[in-house]
């Protein structure tokens, strides 16, 4: 488990949650932002070059995606999966594509990479989405 408790500087009212060159492609890693128990929980995924974070949250039943650390893809890795109740989401877009919550989003967070570090806007320390 990796928590980030300070960004190293504050552009854009960001956080940096990880280093690029941790991330696999294709690949996915939870991150933490906050302290306590209940820290916000994020995931950043990347596909072909490309980058996207969301909240670790299901739309099913808010349960995080992961049982273990960083188990976000279904094997093949075309997929993300809710280990809870088996949802199935797109990892481009976030959206269900199979499962109780199909149709619904994950919740999508503002993204970008400066000198090899991923940042993550600031999001609100909770399990709301
Ligand atoms: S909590 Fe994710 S599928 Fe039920």
């Amino acid at each position: 488990m990796s928590s980030v408790d300070e960004p190293a500087s504050t552009s854009g009212a960001g956080r940096i949650v990880a280093r690029l060159a941790d991330l696999a492609d294709p690949g996915a890693r939870e991150f933490f932002i906050g302290e306590g128990d209940w820290p916000f929980r994020g995931l950043l995924v990347q596909v072909s070059g490309r980058l996207m974070a969301y909240a670790n949250v299901c739309p099913h039943k808010q349960h995080p995606l992961n049982l273990a650390d960083d188990e976000f893809f279904v094997p093949g890795q075309t997929l993300l999966r809710c280990a809870s109740h088996g949802a199935l989401f797109e990892p481009e877009s976030g959206l269900c594509v199979y499962g109780p919550c199909a149709g619904r989003k994950l919740r999508a967070l503002e993204c970008w990479v400066e000198n090899g570090e991923i940042w993550v806007r600031q999001v609100p320390i909770s399990h709301e989405s």
